[in-house]
């Protein structure tokens, strides 16, 4: 049996305790990463922010915003030592499930163009690219355009 398979992972919601971890994985994974007030903020406003968890350890955790039939994935990260596992995978489905479950009809995400992994992901889901938001994330000097990628539900 592969170590997967023995694992049974928990989604949580997130609290604000788990922020000091969840910042650690953020700026480990990201060039531009969430700051703690991203997440705080995400936290106050009620959105749908969870962590993904086996036993001590944080795999990921994904933040979602459900507003009338919408749903927008705002972050969606695996923590560097457990990528390529499956475990991306296991989280967007279960994502898109509470998107579901929230009554959301289309689900909406951004992505940036250079990030193939993320793209590999949600195109296997069947998310299809419906805009270009030019210049839409921080990438040094110059800015970076976000794909705009939507799936029904
Ligand atoms: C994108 C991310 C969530 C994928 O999670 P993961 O657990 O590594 O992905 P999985 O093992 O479930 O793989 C799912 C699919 O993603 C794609 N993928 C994942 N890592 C990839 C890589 N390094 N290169 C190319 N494709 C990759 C593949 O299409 C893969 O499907 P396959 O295994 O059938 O080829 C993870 O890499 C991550 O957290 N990256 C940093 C944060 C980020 O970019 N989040 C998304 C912001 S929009």
């Amino acid at each position: 049996m592969s170590a997967q398979l023995e694992l049974n992972p928990l989604l949580r919601p997130m609290h604000t305790a788990d922020l000091d971890a969840v910042i650690r994985i953020e700026r480990k994974i990201y060039l531009h990463p969430w700051t703690r007030g991203n997440f705080r903020d995400s936290l106050n406003a009620g959105y749908s922010c969870w962590i993904y968890q086996f036993a001590q350890s944080i795999i990921g955790y994904a933040v979602m915003m459900v507003a009338a039939d919408e749903a927008h994935l705002l972050n969606l990260s695996i923590a560097s030592k457990w990528q390529r596992q499956g475990w991306g995978k296991k989280l967007l489905q279960q994502v898109l499930d509470l998107a579901r479950q929230h009554r959301a009809r289309v689900m909406l995400l951004e992505v940036r163009p250079s990030n193939v992994a993320a793209l590999g992901l949600y195109q296997g889901f069947g998310f299809k690219r419906i805009a270009l938001r030019q210049g839409y994330y921080p990438a040094g000097p110059v800015r970076e355009d976000a794909i705009l990628l939507e799936m029904r539900l």
